[in-house]
């Protein structure tokens, strides 16, 4: 397994380019499948994520084509199976996301249950109640989701328990071709599901209240083949804004959306950055000082973002001061805090908050990633640490970023892939 070995203390300073959105793309991807006709969607990433989505509409028959700079054509009229295996679905999680489009278009599906996360555990009740409501049939048979429906899916009224991304997205994808109007309340209200209803609507979908917590879905009989751009990675561009910070640095980020960052950005301006923004581009400059501690409290969009919070808790292990992150989202998504402790970083954990007492920097040791936005907190931490950190099991990295080495490299940051055992 690959390490990315890590040699901290150089501030960073430069101008790079943000991928195309992991958390927009992978649902755009998968609801090709209620499009009949062919689809090109742009600014894909290259990421393990996407590739595992490829494999999974693979696995259904369906034809995919990748073009230069990620730009994929999927048709999926060539459809043969209605299946998504425990294999891929062990693998992402975000794979359960079939189940909406597959009932939605074809009126069966059956798809592996996910098993438990490294973050919490994750249930997908919110998903099933949808279907449910929209008229399906549900069965649990031997780990799968077996669902059905007599004809089409039904518009119906379905109020979310708690505000759940994939939730949405799920009911979302199911409602599109449904007969009648469906409204879904308390919906997730982030930026990659505005993103998806986007997309559903360019290719015909009835789509309104974007954006808001209540979405109208007024179902209409087929969509039509088209093309759409994914949206920038908000997480990704946050995650080197605090590479940046914590090292005291200056970044541009461009093919930025700094419109969806605004709780993040506002924590930057906190932390004593600078922050300039245009209308596609963010840049963050310490002007060499260091940050400063900040609390982060996670919550639903527009509140400050779970998947930011472990960037957060490296940056307050390097900032001046004390700082409470409170954990709102996920019941355990503290994995990374022991790892940090390796570095040095003076952190302690009470239910769902961690105190971190900040100091100047952390010193390299060994670490391992345990998750996604964990893993990117390791390399962050490393860039802020004395000597050498080697970050193992960075496959989690490459899950949801986009050659990060070769990014902070331009960055200025010393940071190299290592093949391990
Ligand atoms: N929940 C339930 N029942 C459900 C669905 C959710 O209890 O049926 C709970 C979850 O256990 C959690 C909370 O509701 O406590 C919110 O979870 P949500 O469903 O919103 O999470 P998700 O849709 O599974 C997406 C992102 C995550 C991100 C969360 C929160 C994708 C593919 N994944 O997950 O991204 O952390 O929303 O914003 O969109 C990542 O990119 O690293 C990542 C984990």
């Amino acid at each position: 397994m690959d390490k990315l070995i890590i040699t901290g203390g150089n501030r960073l300073d430069g101008e790079i380019k943000v991928s195309g959105a992991k958390n927009a793309a992978l649902p755009i991807l998968i609801s090709t499948l209620l499009v009949d006709g062919p689809v090109t969607i742009r600014n894909v990433p290259n990421l393990h994520d996407v590739t595992t989505t490829m494999e999974l509409l693979g696995s259904m028959g369906i034809d995919l084509l990748v073009h230069e700079c990620m730009s994929l054509e999927i048709d999926s009229r060539t459809i043969k199976q209605f299946f998504a295996p425990y294999d891929l679905v062990k693998k992402m999680r975000a794979s359960i996301l079939v189940l909406g489009p597959l009932l939605g278009r074809y009126g069966k599906a059956t798809v592996s249950l996910p098993g438990g996360c490294a973050i919490g555990v994750r249930p997908v009740d919110q998903h099933l109640k949808g279907m449910e409501a929209l008229g399906a049939k549900i069965n649990m048979q031997n780990g799968y989701i077996e669902a059905y429906v007599d004809g089409r899916l039904k518009g119906a009224e379905i109020v979310n328990d708690m505000v759940t991304v994939t939730g949405t997205e799920n009911i979302l994808m199911a409602a599109v071709l449904a007969e009648g109007t469906s409204v879904i309340k308390n919906a997730a209200r982030e930026p990659e599901v505005c993103d998806l209803a986007n997309f559903l609507n360019t290719m015909g979908a009835k789509i309104s209240g974007i954006g808001t917590d209540t979405l109208v879905v007024e179902g209409v009989e087929r969509l039509h083949g088209g093309e759409y751009r994914v949206m920038p990675d908000r997480i990704e561009a946050g995650t080197y804004l605090a590479a940046a910070a914590l090292t005291r640095g200056r970044i541009k980020l461009k093919n930025a959306a700094p419109e969806t960052m605004t709780a993040v950005l506002e924590k930057f301006t906190e932390v004593g950055a600078k922050i300039t923004t245009g209308d596609d581009w963010i840049e963050l400059d310490m002007e060499h000082r260091q940050p400063k501690a900040v609390d982060i409290y996670t919550a639903p969009y527009p509140g400050f973002p779970t998947d930011m919070q472990a960037q957060f808790l490296a940056l307050n292990c390097v900032a001046d001061g004390t700082s409470n992150v409170v954990e709102n989202i996920f019941e355990n998504r503290f994995m990374h805090v022991q790892e940090l402790k390796r570095l040095g970083a003076d952190i302690e954990v009470h239910g769902n908050t961690a105190t971190v007492i900040g100091k100047p920097s952390l010193v390299g040791a060994e670490v391992m990633a345990t998750d996604l936005r964990a893993s990117a907190s390791l390399v962050l931490a490393g860039l802020m640490s004395q000597g050498e950190t080697s970050v193992g099991r960075i496959y989690h990295v490459d899950r949801g970023y986009e050659c990060i080495e070769e990014k902070l490299s331009q960055l200025g940051a010393k940071i190299l892939r290592a093949p391990g055992k």
